[in-house]
C-alpha cells in the first residue's frame, strides 16, 4: 500500500523507520506540511516526493495518509483525507471532542474508508504480552488497574512545545491515550468516568536551545486525576500530570484476583511485563511474545493488512474515538462533579503476534 504522510515534524522520521521493518505491506511514498520547506527537507532527507497538502491528496498513487500534523489540526486533516478517497491513519488525539471524533468516523464511513489511529505501542511486544497474560488467566480476572504518567511536562526537551499546552495538548490529551488505549487492549471497553482536574501554572518556559526562555501559556489542565469502571468489572485510578518534579508510582499495573501484572512504559513498544502470582508469591519477568523490533507505524502495517484481507484493524477510529471520550470525560466529571457514562463501546481489539 503506498502512503502519504502529512506533518514533516519531530515524530515524522519515526514512522519512517518503523515502516521501513514492512516493505512487503507498506510504503511511504510522499510527503507533505503547511511548511513547505521543512517538507522539502523531509523529502529530501528520506527520498521521498514532498507535494503541497492538496496535490499529495489528488495523487491517485496514494491509498492511505498518515496525519502526523499537531492535534489541534488533526480533524481538518483527517475529514480531507477521507473526502480525498483515502484511509487515515492519525496521530493521537483522534479528535479533541467526542463529537469530532464522531464526524470522522462518520464522514469515513460515508465515503467508505477506514480511520486508523495512534497509539500503536499496545501492538508491540511489551502491549501483547501483558495482553497474553491476562487473556490466558495468569492474575484470575482483573479487579482494578492503576495509571500513572507524571512529569512535569515537555517544554524540558521539545523544539516545539507550545501546542502540548494548548487545547489537545495537556496530559491527559497528550499522554492519556497510550495509558488508555492499553488499559481498553488489557480490560475491555469502559463505561463511566469520574475525576477532578486542574491547571497548577498560568506559563511554561521553554528549554529546548532553539526556543531557550520562550514563555508558553498554558490553557488547559495539567494535573488530571480519576476513575474508569470497564464494563468487565475492573476499576482504574488514574493520574496524568504536568506538574510533578518527581514521584515514585508505578506506571500501569493490573491487579487480579490471582495475582498483579506491571506493565511497561504503555509509550514504548518493548518490556518488561512482570507477573506477581499468589500461587508462587514471587515476581518473575515474562518472556516478551512477538517482534521486538516493531516500532511506530506498526497500527499503519496493520490497518494495510487487514484492508487487504477485509478484516478490522487494531489501532482503529472506533478505539481512539472511545478514547477520546474517555478524556475528556475525565474534566467533564471535573466540572459536574459527577460520574460520566461513557456512550461509545468498540470491541477490544483481537490480539496480535506479528
Ligand atoms: N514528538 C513526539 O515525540 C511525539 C510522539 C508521539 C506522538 N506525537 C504526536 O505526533 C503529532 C505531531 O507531533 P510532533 O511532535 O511531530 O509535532 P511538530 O510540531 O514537530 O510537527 C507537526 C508538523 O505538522 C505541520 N502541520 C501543522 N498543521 C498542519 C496542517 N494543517 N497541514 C499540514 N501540516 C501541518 C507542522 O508544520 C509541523 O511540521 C502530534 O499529534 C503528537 O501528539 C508526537
Amino acid at each position: 500500500m503506498n502512503i502519504g504522510l502529512i506533518g514533516c515534524g519531530n515524530i515524522a522520521p519515526a514512522y519512517i523507520t518503523g515502516c521501513a521493518h514492512f516493505p512487503a505491506d507498506v510504503r511511504i511514498v510522499a510527503c507533505a506540511d503547511v511548511d513547505a520547506e521543512r517538507a522539502l527537507q523531509f523529502a529530501a532527507a528520506h527520498q521521498l516526493r514532498a507535494q503541497t497538502v492538496a496535490d499529495l491528496l489528488l495523487n491517485p498513487e496514494i491509498d492511505l495518509v498518515i496525519n502526523l500534523t499537531v492535534p489541534a489540526a488533526h480533524v481538518a486533516v483527517s475529514l480531507q483525507v477521507v473526502q480525498a478517497g483515502k484511509h487515515v491513519y492519525s496521530e493521537k488525539p483522534l479528535a479533541l471532542t467526542p463529537s469530532d471524533a464522531r464526524l470522522i468516523l462518520n464522514v469515513a464511513a460515508a465515503n467508505d474508508r477506514r480511520v486508523g489511529c495512534a497509539p500503536d505501542t499496545f501492538l508491540g511486544a511489551g502491549g501483547q504480552t501483558a495482553r497474553h497474560a491476562i487473556d490466558t488467566g495468569l492474575i484470575g480476572d482483573p479487579v482494578a488497574a492503576s495509571a500513572f504518567m507524571v512529569c512535569h511536562g515537555h517544554e524540558s526537551w521539545h523544539p516545539n512545545p507550545g501546542f502540548y499546552y494548548q487545547l489537545g495538548g495537556g496530559p491527559m490529551f497528550d499522554m492519556g491515550p497510550y495509558y488508555l488505549t492499553t488499559l481498553v487492549n488489557l480490560l475491555g471497553p469502559a463505561r463511566r468516568v469520574t475525576g477532578a482536574s486542574k491547571r497548577t501554572f498560568e506559563q511554561r518556559i521553554a528549554a529546548h536551545e532553539a526556543i531557550k526562555g520562550q514563555v508558553l501559556p498554558v490553557s488547559v489542565a495539567t494535573h488530571i486525576t480519576g476513575t474508569v469502571d470497564f464494563h468487565g468489572g475492573a476499576i482504574a485510578t488514574v493520574v496524568m500530570s504536568f506538574d510533578v518534579w518527581r514521584h515514585n508510582l508505578p506506571v500501569l499495573e493490573i491487579y487480579g484476583t490471582l495475582g498483579t501484572l506491571a506493565v511497561a512504559d504503555p509509550n514504548t513498544f518493548g518490556g518488561p511485563v512482570r507477573v506477581w502470582q499468589a500461587a508462587t508469591g514471587e515476581w518473575r519477568d515474562l518472556k516478551l511474545e512477538g517482534r521486538a523490533d516493531i516500532q511506530r507505524g506498526v497500527g499503519v502495517v496493520d490497518m494495510a493488512r487487514s484492508i487487504a484481507s477485509g478484516e478490522p484493524h487494531r489501532a482503529s477510529g472506533e478505539l481512539a474515538a472511545h478514547v477520546v471520550e474517555l478524556m475528556a470525560a475525565f474534566e467533564i466529571a471535573s466540572g459536574s462533579q459527577q460520574h460520566v457514562p461513557i456512550q461509545s463501546r468498540p470491541a477490544a481489539p483481537a490480539a496480535l503476534i506479528l
